[in-house]
């Protein structure tokens, strides 16, 4: 029955440091994974993760299954980091959090309960997004299609034709929504246009879903909830898809959330027993590991503050590293204006590489970047910042 399959293409992202892994040339450099590496290209745990595990181990007494929608502690917790203390829609109950491995579970259960309850919309994704965004929705059985969002020319946001797009977008229908940290572009919206967005969503009635994988990357946790808060305060139904890998760097443990706002607290039960049907004929439960850890840090003063500290570093480092880069390209003599770097948020930056440079770079480099041109900034290291200028102004001279 197998013999006639044939090999599925290796993943676009994580295919890519498969091949690095494999690469014997000891100049390599992968800038593909989103994964964050400090100054010696290394990914730490962080001290405040490594604390809570210490103390999680210690307090354990058992391994017994996890609700359906994980711990409500947890629930709570990533609650409040979503929308802040204190916030209405926590006051009012009107949020049900599920614990999911990762966020890109945390997609995939909305999408699937989606699907369940909305089974004629279309989801909307923004030209370009992450890869796995189309893969997700279409595997949960959605047609999905693209609204523009980069502008490849000016290397920034091209608001006007994306206000156009989300006014056409029918009632019912799904809009993915990158919250802050756009990935792969690393151009987000102002506040102001975050309201303009809100506003629409409301009057058009289509269905925000917001990915929300990079809080705390863009300019702090507070300020990458603008998007959020926007929409809060806009309309009363919509979902967040958080991810814990980047912020807390608990990639490996899969830790994410799936946040549900309904009109009411009664609607939003009523609601999110189906995401638990969702949950439950996908993966039952989910993994206890990274949850714990996450409610164990924001319920610890000391361990929170830790914390935070850890990702203000995090996040400097990146806005450090672009201003470097940038320098960098200028004093290797590469042509070309590269401040739009310094100016985008987040891990990522759009390069502006062609497909046939990236493809070059990889060939003749052993640099990994993923399609598009699409560059993880957290890889670029003192060490290999010299080969990674000299290697892009020889890519654009080749193609
Ligand atoms: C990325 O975009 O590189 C990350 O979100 C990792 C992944 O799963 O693709």
């Amino acid at each position: 029955m197998f013999d006639s399959i044939l090999p599925a293409p290796p993943d676009s992202i994580l295919g890519l440091t498969e091949a690095w892994k494999a690469d014997p040339n000891p100049l390599k450099v992968n800038l593909g994974v989103g994964v964050y590496k400090d100054a010696a290209g290394n990914t730490p745990i962080l001290a405040s993760v490594k604390a809570a595990e210490a103390a999680i181990l210690q307090a354990a007494t058992t391994k017994s299954y996890m609700p359906i929608g994980g711990a409500p502690e947890y629930g709570r917790a990533v609650q409040e980091l979503i929308f802040g203390d204190g916030h209405e829609i926590i006051g009012g109950r009107r949020a049900r959090s599920a614990h999911t491995p990762g966020g890109t579970a945390a997609l995939r259960v909305g999408a699937d309960f989606l699907r369940k309850v909305l089974p004629t919309a279309t989801v909307w994704l923004s030209a370009p997004t992450w890869a796995n965004h189309k893969g997700v929705f279409g595997a949960a059985g959605f047609p999905t299609a693209d609204y523009p969002y980069y502008d490849a020319l000016g290397k920034g946001l091209d608001f006007t034709r994306l206000r156009e797009a989300l006014e056409k977008i029918p009632a019912g229908d799904i809009v993915l929504l990158h919250a802050c940290c756009h990935n792969p572009s690393g151009v987000d919206l102002t506040g102001d246009q975050w309201q303009m967005v809100a506003a629409i969503a409301a009057r058009c009635g289509w269905l925000p879903f917001l990915d929300f994988a990079y809080q705390g990357y863009g300019d702090g946790l507070a300020q990458d909830r603008a998007g959020v808060l926007a929409l809060a305060a806009a309309c009363p139904e919509f979902i967040v898809a958080s991810s814990f890998s980047k912020n807390f760097g608990l990639y490996q443990d899969r830790t994410g959330a799936l946040t549900l706002v309904a009109g009411s607290s009664a609607a939003a039960n009523h609601a999110f027993s189906q995401v638990e049907v969702a949950i439950r004929v996908n993966y039952s439960n989910p993994p206890a590991h990274g949850g714990l850890i996450v409610t164990r840090i924001l319920s610890d003063e000391t361990l929170r503050d830790q914390w935070l500290a850890e990702l203000t570093a995090m996040r400097e480092h990146i806005a450090a590293t672009r201003v470097r880069f940038v320098a960098a390209l200028a004093s290797h003599g590469v042509p070309g204006d590269f401040s739009f770097i310094a100016r985008q948020k987040g891990m990522f930056s759009f390069s502006g590489l062609s497909d046939a440079q990236v493809r070059f770079l990889r060939d003749s480099k052993s640099i990994y970047i993923v399609g598009g041109g699409r560059i993880n900034v957290a890889g670029i290291t003192s060490k290999n910042l010299e080969y990674l200028c000299t290697s892009i102004r020889e890519a654009l001279a080749s193609t």
